[in-house]
């Protein structure tokens, strides 16, 4: 990516787990009265409520990040290169109305309103573990549906071996895409045991809140054991290939950014070592965990794999 070395983060404040809990209730309640959209901070006009949140598999208990972490300091280049940016630049990214569309080695394609993709599932809480490739990482209560849930609706055909993503495309209001710094529109793949693995999650909201813009509104995908990059922001298409899709980071610099991008204390970035991270808000370094953490449910994946050569 563009960034030197890995930034200075600031030790910041961290949102009380009870805080967060008393808050969800409160909006849990505030949905059903219809005032959610009243009650949450920060909400562009997406079409979407989350409703009630139930609790989902592979959370870790670590406290969370605070919110104003989460939503202060981002990488989302459509608004800017800079850390803060996208806060700032949130109010480009239009989201109302979105739609999805689900095309390519599917038996049945369709374009979605994003209500109506969200509707058969529930969604859940999953507090995730992100590691960015920058060697920093955050907690964040993400609030989402498993991704293979709506993959299967659309009846994935025998010849779909991976899933592309793809996001926005709006130069007109989105600074970033003004610039070329990346091809524009962020792209990214994944295979599809990865796609179809029950931690990999498509992301509405955080905190119990709809997703802020910053983060990736409305829909962004999240994939715990591998670096943040590969969690495309705004998705607008998702396409089910048999060749390997193309990802920007890799088109952007092939020697730094491979397909796979799992998590790796070994494998390090060419100018910087992947062992460590810093925790936003901890001053101390913390070792990297392989897979970030998730090696007992994803490293099966990979078996046979040479990770080093496939990084
Ligand atoms: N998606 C799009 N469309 N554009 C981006 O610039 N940045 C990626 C990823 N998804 C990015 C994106 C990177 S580098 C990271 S680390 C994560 O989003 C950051 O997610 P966060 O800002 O919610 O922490």
């Amino acid at each position: 990516m563009l960034f030197k070395s890995p930034p200075d983060i600031r030790p910041s404040e961290i949102t009380d787990q009870a805080v967060y809990l008393d808050r969800r209730r409160f909006l849990c309640t505030a949905a059903v009265t219809g005032a959610a959209v009243l009650a949450a901070p920060q909400l562009a006009s997406a079409a979407v409520s989350l409703g009630e949140i139930k609790p989902g598999p592979f959370s870790t208990d670590e406290q969370p990040n605070s919110y104003d972490d989460i939503t202060s300091y981002n990488n989302f280049y459509e608004l800017g290169t800079g850390k803060s940016d996208p806060k700032v630049n949130a109010r480009y990214l239009k989201t109302d109305p979105w739609s999805v569309t689900i095309d390519g080695e599917v038996s049945k394609p369709g374009t979605y309103a994003l209500e109506d993709l969200l509707a058969p599932h529930a969604i859940e809480e999953r507090t995730y573990r992100l590691r960015c490739v920058e060697a920093w990482s955050m907690v964040i209560p993400w609030n989402g549906i498993p991704l293979g849930d709506v993959l299967k609706r659309f009846e994935p055909t025998s010849r779909a071996k991976y899933v592309a993503f793809t996001s926005i495309l709006d130069p007109e209001n989105l600074p970033g895409q003004r610039r070329s710094v990346l091809d524009w529109p962020y792209v990214e793949g994944l295979r599809i045991d990865e796609a179809m693995h029950p931690l990999t999650l498509l992301a509405v909201g955080l905190y119990g809140e709809i997703m802020p813009n910053q983060n990736g509104a409305p829909i962004r995908l999240v994939v715990p054991w591998k670096y943040g990059f590969k969690s495309a922001k705004s998705i607008v298409r998702i396409t089910l290939t048999e060749d390997q899709p193309p990802t920007s980071w890799n088109l952007s610099s092939a020697r730094e950014y491979g397909f796979y991008s799992n998590v790796n204390p070994e494998v390090n970035h060419p100018r910087w070592s992947q062992a460590k991270e810093r925790r936003i808000g901890e001053f101390f370094k913390r070792p990297t965990l392989p897979f970030n953490g998730y090696g007992d449910q994803v490293a099966s994946l990979y078996n046979g794999m040479d990770l080093k050569a496939n990084f």
